[in-house]
């Protein structure tokens, strides 16, 4: 009898349909690639139309515009994915920005403070309201890109801060709130540190400073070097996959241990 040849391996995500926010570039970009190789039904979903459409032809997904900080965005997205797909399983509330201009508590304009909660914060809140229902009958993963920002103070982003600790905040409750009412769906944060994608791009400048800026930034990162946005979808593929099947309102750490120790540790070599 021939033997029967073994099977190709099944992705972790196989037959999984994914929506990811903000996936047009950078982080977002590289979690739909990775959910893409990993067997799911991605739909890559940006504000950047062109761009986005770009990515998900590349990748093999399909796209959606979506701006994430609007409600009837997301309510033409429930319709679009109810009818395209009879289902949603995985969410990744990654669409986010930095924010323009001052951000210090002094001088930050309301007008920029508000853009930066609406882009970052609302975007979540809406995200989870939409994927629990589309979720509540079958269970599902939401994964929300905080960061490490979202845990320390940081007094020249201050708004950018305030939205990331609220998206941790509000997984966990997003979390309890889908186990109390038995829905298994669970949400986690992912909180990544320093990763070279567009956004620090823009901060490190393009010319002759960029080099200087990139070491003076590197040099208080445990490893010495900016993250990749592939090692950040790594730990997102984590939450998302039923590999994490045990885990809900949990934070995930890509920042590189930067908030592993303190500033002033005490030194027991200090006198030597
Ligand atoms: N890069 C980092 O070091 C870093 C660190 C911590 C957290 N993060 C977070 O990771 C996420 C992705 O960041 P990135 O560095 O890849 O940024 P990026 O600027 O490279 O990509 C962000 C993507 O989001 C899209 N976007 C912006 N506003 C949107 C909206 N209203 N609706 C839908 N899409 C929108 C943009 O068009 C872009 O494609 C953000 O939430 C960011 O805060 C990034």
């Amino acid at each position: 009898m021939t033997p029967t040849p073994p099977s190709p391996p099944l992705g972790r995500l196989a037959g999984k349909v994914a929506l990811v926010t903000g996936s047009a570039d950078g982080i977002g970009k590289a979690i739909a690639s990775r959910f893409a190789a990993e067997g799911a039904r991605v739909i890559v979903s940006d504000i950047n139309e062109a761009l986005g459409a770009e990515t998900a032809r590349e990748l093999g997904a399909a796209f959606l515009k979506l701006d994430a900080s609007s409600e009837a965005s997301w309510q033409e997205a429930d319709a679009w994915i109810r009818s395209s797909y009879g289902r949603l399983d995985i969410l990744v509330n990654n669409a986010g920005i930095l924010g323009k201009g001052a951000q210090d508590p002094e001088s930050a304009p309301l007008d920029q403070w508000q853009a930066v909660h609406r882009i970052n914060l609302d975007s979540v809140f809406l995200g989870c309201r939409t994927a629990i229902a589309l979720m509540k009958e079958h269970g599902g993963s939401i994964v929300n890109m905080s960061s490490r920002s979202g845990i320390v103070g940081v007094p020249t982003a201050a708004a950018y801060a305030s939205t990331k600790a609220a998206v941790r905040n509000h997984t966990k409750s997003v979390a309890l709130y889908c186990a109390g009412k038995g829905y298994r769906i669970r949400c986690n944060s992912v909180h990544p540190g320093s990763i070279m994608t567009a956004m620090w791009k823009s901060m490190l400048g393009d010319g002759p400073s960029y080099e200087e800026n990139l070491a003076r930034m590197s040099k208080d990162i445990p490893l010495k070097r900016f993250g990749t946005p592939e090692e950040v979808a790594a730990a997102v593929l984590f939450l998302a996959s039923d590999e994490s099947s045990y885990t809900t309102g949990a934070e995930l750490l890509v920042e590189c241990g930067i908030l592993a120790g303190t500033a002033s540790s005490p030194d027991l070599d200090m006198k030597r």
